[in-house]
């Protein structure tokens, strides 16, 4: 029978080289928590237990992971080191599993990478990589061939220091000697900290099967320290997201230049320009265009719509056939029908505009119906707010709204009803009627200068 599968995530340490108040399993990887990625990973693999070791920083992780995932907290008291941290799950650990020891701080270890490790018929198996700069790592140290020590920086001989090969923090061990194992750590060492590590010594000295499985692609078990690596970090998953989505046939500009928060979601033809932000969940339609530089959250744009350069879209949902932008703004609740138009400087809230609706240059919609076909001109606001409520407008088919027109809500104008510019507009307006609101023109002939004073 196959050993059933335990997980132990390590995640009590400070973060002290990032000097951050947050702790540094929250700070965001892809817009999500680093901690997410992991557990995510941890889940795909159905284990029986999910351990996860938190220190001071535990209620603001419990509050931000939720409940969604069954975890068991293990509080880690004081940050003595990852053994210290382990010892600390024992307790917890069935006698007959398999366990996958993980680092919170390294994220983005592959099903495949944890798979192959439990796999190994071996008491103690060590994921290592080969870095060109191995600064900060924990050394492999070999006696022909075969593991037998791993160094820490600090602990590091000036030849050991050289050693390329680095552990990733990523073990699998025999759940039944773990206990023993753990309780042979001493802080003898520079840091005075009981570090995992020292395992591999111990094992060794048992004569118990040690082994290592290299993974060639080092970015995928690289650790988060400092800010910098928690950069590189987030290109390496970018760059990850966009090939995923180039082999689906999603056109990208520049895959150094895209940030995907979450999930995105693309149809067939799909092009996106440089500088884009996807946040949350975002589904584009077939043949759908994102300029440059728009920010996009939650939002939906259905098939041939354009989003041009300069745009946001935050809880909006787009039809088919748009136009939106450049420099436009949608904000959450702008439902917009299939061949609206949207120009630049245009701010959409919770109003729905009906199929063909224009608003294309310089204007406020909000808390508003827009009838199908119908044209708002430059400079319209909505008046939704007198500073305690808001009202809605609605604004029929094909109706006409003149360059700076104020419509204070709540108020309507009618289908096929025109607004003649610069009219404020307080009372309804019938359907088919005109309505002009401004003072009649004055043309004063022979009029003159004021000339300058000497
Ligand atoms: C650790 C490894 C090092 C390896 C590197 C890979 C040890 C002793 N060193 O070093 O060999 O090359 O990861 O990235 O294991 N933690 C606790 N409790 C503690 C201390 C740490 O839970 O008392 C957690 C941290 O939250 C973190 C993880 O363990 O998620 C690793 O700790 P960290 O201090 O970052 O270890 P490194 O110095 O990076
Ligand atoms: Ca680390």
């Amino acid at each position: 029978m196959v050993k059933p599968i335990e997980i132990v995530i390590l995640a009590a340490g400070v973060g002290s080289r990032m000097r951050s108040e947050k702790p540094k399993v929250l700070q965001t990887l892809g817009g999500v928590p680093l901690i997410s990625h992991l557990l995510e990973t941890a889940q795909d693999l159905n284990p029986v237990k999910i351990h996860l070791v938190v220190g001071r920083h535990a209620s603001d992780i419990k509050n931000r992971i939720g409940d969604r995932i069954d975890i068991n907290w293990v509080i880690q008291e004081k940050p003595k080191g990852t053994g210290n941290a382990l010892a600390q799950v024992v307790p917890h650990l069935f006698l007959e599993s398999r366990l996958l020891v993980l680092l919170g701080d390294a994220p983005l270890v592959k099903r495949e990478t944890m798979e192959a490790l439990l796999s190994e018929n071996s008491d103690l198996v060590v994921l290592t990589t080969k870095v060109s700069n191995p600064t900060g790592y924990g050394r492999i140290v070999r006696e022909e061939g075969k593991l037998s020590e791993i160094v820490e920086e600090k602990d590091t001989s000036s030849s050991q220091r050289l050693i390329n090969e680095i552990n990733t923090g990523v073990m699998a061990i025999n759940s039944a000697k773990v206990g023993a194992w753990v309780n042979k750590i001493t802080d003898d060492n520079t840091q005075k900290e009981h570090l995992l590590t020292d395992m591999v010594k111990i094992a060794c000295k048992e004569k118990a099967l040690v082994s290592s499985i290299e993974v060639s692609d080092s970015s995928e078990v690289q650790g988060v320290n400092t800010f910098s690596q928690l950069a590189n970090m987030e290109r390496v998953l970018q760059k990850n997201k966009a090939e995923k989505l180039m082999e689906t046939g999603v056109q990208i500009m520049d895959p150094t230049r895209i940030d995907i928060r979450g999930t995105l979601i693309a149809g067939k033809g799909v092009v996106l320009d440089i500088n884009c932000i996807f946040e949350g969940k975002v589904v584009l339609g077939d043949n759908v265009k994102i300029g440059p530089n728009c920010v996009i959250s939650d939002s939906r744009l259905d098939s041939g719509s354009v989003l041009k350069a300069n745009s946001v879209a935050e809880g909006a949902e787009i039809g088919k056939n748009c136009s939106v932008g450049p420099f436009a703004r949608l904000r959450p609740g702008a439902l917009l029908g299939d061949d609206v138009s949207i120009g630049n400087f245009v701010e959409v809230k919770k109003s729905i505009f009906g199929v063909g609706a224009k608003a294309s240059h310089l204007a406020y919609v909000g808390d508003s119906e827009v009838g199908a076909g119908a044209n708002i001109g430059a400079g319209t606001i909505t008046c939704n707010y007198d500073g305690a409520n808001k009202s809605k407008t609605k604004i029929g088919k094909n109706a006409f709204i003149g360059s700076n027109s104020s419509l204070v809500a709540p108020v309507s104008v009618g289908d096929e009803a025109t607004v003649g510019a610069g009219s404020t507009i307080t009372k309804d307006v019938k359907d088919g009627e005109l309505a002009v609101e401004r003072s009649s023109q004055r043309n004063v002939s022979g009029w003159m200068r004021p000339n300058k004073k000497d």
